[in-house]
């Protein structure tokens, strides 16, 4: 650890006494941060302060959470007022109506909306509200798709070898966790995402014994990985064709694209949505959200979808929800996140084009990401698995880190703008980019 993080150092030491690996997910511990992780004690804006006081440009925003950045003042007072009159009575509210309201009003396909807590449960849910509709059990999901901790997602969400992979009309099955019985992956069909040739074909003989297929709209597991033209258009008609589900995973890309998401953004309207992080702007919910049809069998009857939660529709949360919605909805905002986005991008091109490194950006405004490759587009999980330089990566974040841009350096996931970015934060990552390339290698 260099010297300027010495009190990280000490936090990092102390953690491991009580905490596994000194954190509370592996994806920010030493694994990914070597020698081990920047304690972070404060955020303003777009910027956070570590233990030792350095202070860094967050492009990280807590992996995509935060889409209005840290502290943002109007959700600063909601928080405050509403934690004066009690944060949560797991009873009706009506912060939960305005939450639902306002949820709405911004994703055309939501007729009605369950919250939960996580983005994980709303996945967990939308695959069980599927299984119940369709009366079916299998369910489709694409290489290198990760949508939260749930056991029967936890197949090839990881990235490996390219020898490990198998052929892509048949990939070898690689469990992403011990403790899943094996069995839990016999309803699951496991394809190649991104290739209309391998969907029909898929589609052909699975499709009639589908509940749902779910996908990321924008993969943003491994990196940010676009949908070729009409790729998720096609998916749309075959799912409806085979009375499959199509389960739209919005976790990531809900509320940051556009104010109805990637849905609106590319014009498809799945039968099930799933939302999270930019959601509750850093408070912790997750929402589904369909037609009533499908989304009513959570009433209560002998044949239920079972969906309870201590925590859902969490007063305070589902205040700061509304505030954020309503924030996100003001004049301006995406046309703001995507020209602070793209000019990063294109700077961030400039830089490694001048530097004469061999590395791409991909992805579009709000969220992008950085492939050290001889390719010209990463397309896929085998394109990944194949063709980045992920060790290359985190040495430059490393880099970046010590020129005051924080982010992590796993190449797995993806460049956050928040409405807290400015074109001055954009002048400094490109700035600390062109550092970070001097003899990087
Ligand atoms: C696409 C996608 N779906 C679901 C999840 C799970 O969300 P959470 O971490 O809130 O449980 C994630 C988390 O990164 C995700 O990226």
């Amino acid at each position: 650890m260099p010297a300027h993080r010495k009190n990280s150092q000490q936090w990092f030491e102390r953690s491991q006494q009580s905490l596994v690996e000194g954190v509370n997910s592996p994806s920010r511990g030493a694994a990914v941060y070597s020698p081990g992780p920047v304690f972070l004690e404060r955020g303003q804006g777009s910027r956070v302060w570590d233990a030792d006081g350095n202070e860094y440009i967050d492009f990280m925003m807590s992996f995509g959470a935060l889409i209005q950045g840290h502290a943002h003042p109007k959700l600063v007072e909601v928080v405050s007022q509403t934690m004066a009159q009690g944060s949560h009575f797991a009873a009706a509210t009506s912060a939960e109506v305005k939450a639902a309201e306002r949820l709405r009003r911004m994703v055309p396909a939501a007729e009605v909306v369950r919250f939960t807590n996580t983005g994980s449960e709303a996945t967990m849910l939308a695959l069980r509200l599927a299984r119940a509709h369709t009366r079916r059990t299998k369910f489709l999901k694409f290489e290198g798709h990760y949508h939260g901790w749930y056991d029967p997602y936890l197949l090839n969400a990881h990235s490996h070898a390219p020898e490990q992979l198998g052929p892509p009309e048949n990939p070898t099955r690689m469990p992403d966790s011990e403790g899943i019985p094996a069995s839990t992956f016999d309803d699951v069909v496991l394809a190649p995402w991104n290739d209309v040739a391998a969907l029909g074909r898929v589609m052909k003989q699975h499709g009639p014994s589908l509940a749902a297929v779910i996908t990321e709209p924008i993969m943003a597991n491994m990196g940010c990985i676009l949908p070729r033209d009409g790729y998720l258009q096609r998916l749309r008609s075959l799912t409806q064709q085979y009375g499959a589900l199509l389960i739209l995973d919005e976790v990531v890309t809900g509320f940051r694209y556009a104010p109805g998401g990637c849905q609106e953004y590319y014009g498809i309207e799945p039968d099930i949505s799933t939302f999270g992080k930019a959601l509750g702007a850093g408070f912790p919910v997750g929402a589904v959200a369909g037609p009533r049809p499908i989304l009513d069998r959570l009433r209560w009857s002998e044949n239920m979808v079972l969906h309870y939660g201590t925590f859902n529709g969490h007063r305070l949360t589902m205040k700061v929800a509304a505030a954020n919605l309503d924030l996100l909805a003001a004049d301006g905002t995406y046309k703001k996140l995507h020209s602070v986005g793209n000019a990063a991008i294109s700077g961030l091109r400039e830089v490694f084009s001048r530097r004469k490194k061999k590395a791409i950006v991909q992805g579009f405004g709000p969220m992008f990401q950085i492939y050290f490759t001889e390719r010209d587009a990463i397309h896929d999980y085998r394109d990944y698995c194949t063709y980045g330089d992920t060790q290359l990566y985190s040495r430059f974040v490393h880099r970046l880190l010590d020129h005051g841009i924080y982010m992590t350096p796993s190449n797995g996931l993806h460049w956050i703008i928040s409405t807290a970015h400015t074109e001055q934060d954009v002048a400094a990552l490109i700035e600390a980019a062109d550092q970070a390339c001097i003899d990087l290698v």
